[in-house]
């Protein structure tokens, strides 16, 4: 007897995020360079458990939202607000230096595209995953080793391998490591920018598989950027559609994807943009 599953799509699932009070909320958020525009008067709420998929061509504003949201690039205006477990709702700019760093460690995680940014390349793979525990006042050796074994597999990672620094593991792999380090905190909320981008397709297949399994078992918010439709179709529950700094469309992954209203969506999705 066969039994057949039916797969649902994350935008499917939204309904079960429910109506819980907002996780991350950004108002009228701007970001300037001078002259040159990166992002203008974005507004969304992220809900716990939701995967929200950033989508645009390049130079749309993507890494700017996303680098302004998370604390790494302060705004020109606009506010940035983030349910802390130590203060509650919170303006995250408004915060001291040290309070930011210490909700960014605890709370949140940041995968970048290209590992060598988010790794630290002189230390092991292994010391790389228990790095943010110790950073959060662990210091029982044989503990933090027991975590990180479990999330090297739990990546799918040779754990004989813990030992080995992050320049003998492929992309791939660094990009597990990596994924591992974001995750081994038990955050609330993880930036990703093109955490699949670098690599080759049948790899990214296989990343993308692992990091959906990784989000929906943990109940993990995300921001997701990437300029992949099939990667935002599988991950994200909402997209977001950016061009020159503004958001054009917003919706159900689902709705943006086979429906798009906006005429920049349209020609995103039936891929006749370069991007
Ligand atoms: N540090 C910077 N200084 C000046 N201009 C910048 C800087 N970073 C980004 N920009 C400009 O801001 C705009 C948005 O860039 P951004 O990198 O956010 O786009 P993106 O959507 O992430 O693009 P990509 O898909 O190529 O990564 C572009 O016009 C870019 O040239
Ligand atoms: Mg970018």
């Amino acid at each position: 007897m066969t039994t057949a599953t039916i797969e649902r799509s994350p935008s499917q699932a939204v309904a079960e995020i429910g109506q819980a009070p907002p996780l991350l909320r950004v108002s009228n958020l701007s970001k300037w360079y001078g002259h040159v525009v990166g992002c203008r008067d974005v507004s969304f709420e992220l809900r716990p458990g939701e995967v929200l998929g950033i989508v645009g061509e390049s130079g749309s504003g993507k890494t700017t939202l996303l680098n302004a949201i998370s604390g790494r690039l302060p705004p020109t205006s606009g506010v940035v607000e983030f349910d802390t477990s130590r203060f509650g709702l919170a303006n995250i700019y408004a915060l001291n230096e040290p309070d930011r760093r210490r909700m960014q460690r605890e709370e949140w995680g940041f995968v970048h595209q290209n590992p060598r940014d988010g790794l630290r390349m002189r230390v092991s793979g292994g010391a790389n995953v228990a790095e943010p525990l110790m950073n959060l006042g662990n210091r029982h050796y044989g503990q933090m080793r027991r975590a990180t074994l479990e999330w090297l597999d739990r990546v799918e990672l040779d754990t004989s391998r813990i030992d080995d620094k992050p320049r003998n593991f492929s992309g791939g792999m660094q990009q597990r490591i990596q994924v591992a380090r974001n995750l081994i905190h038990g955050p609330r909320l993880v930036f990703m920018d093109e955490p699949t981008g670098g690599l080759d397709v049948s790899v990214q297949a296989r990343l993308l598989d692992l990091l959906r399994e990784l989000v929906r078992d943990l109940g993990l918010a995300v921001i997701i950027v990437t300029h992949d439709m099939a990667v935002a179709r599988l991950m994200a529950h909402r997209l977001i559609v950016m061009k020159s700094g503004y958001v054009v469309e917003t919706g159900l992954t689902d709705q943006v994807l086979d429906d798009p209203q906006h005429p920049y969506s349209q020609l995103l999705v039936s891929s006749v943009l370069q991007i």
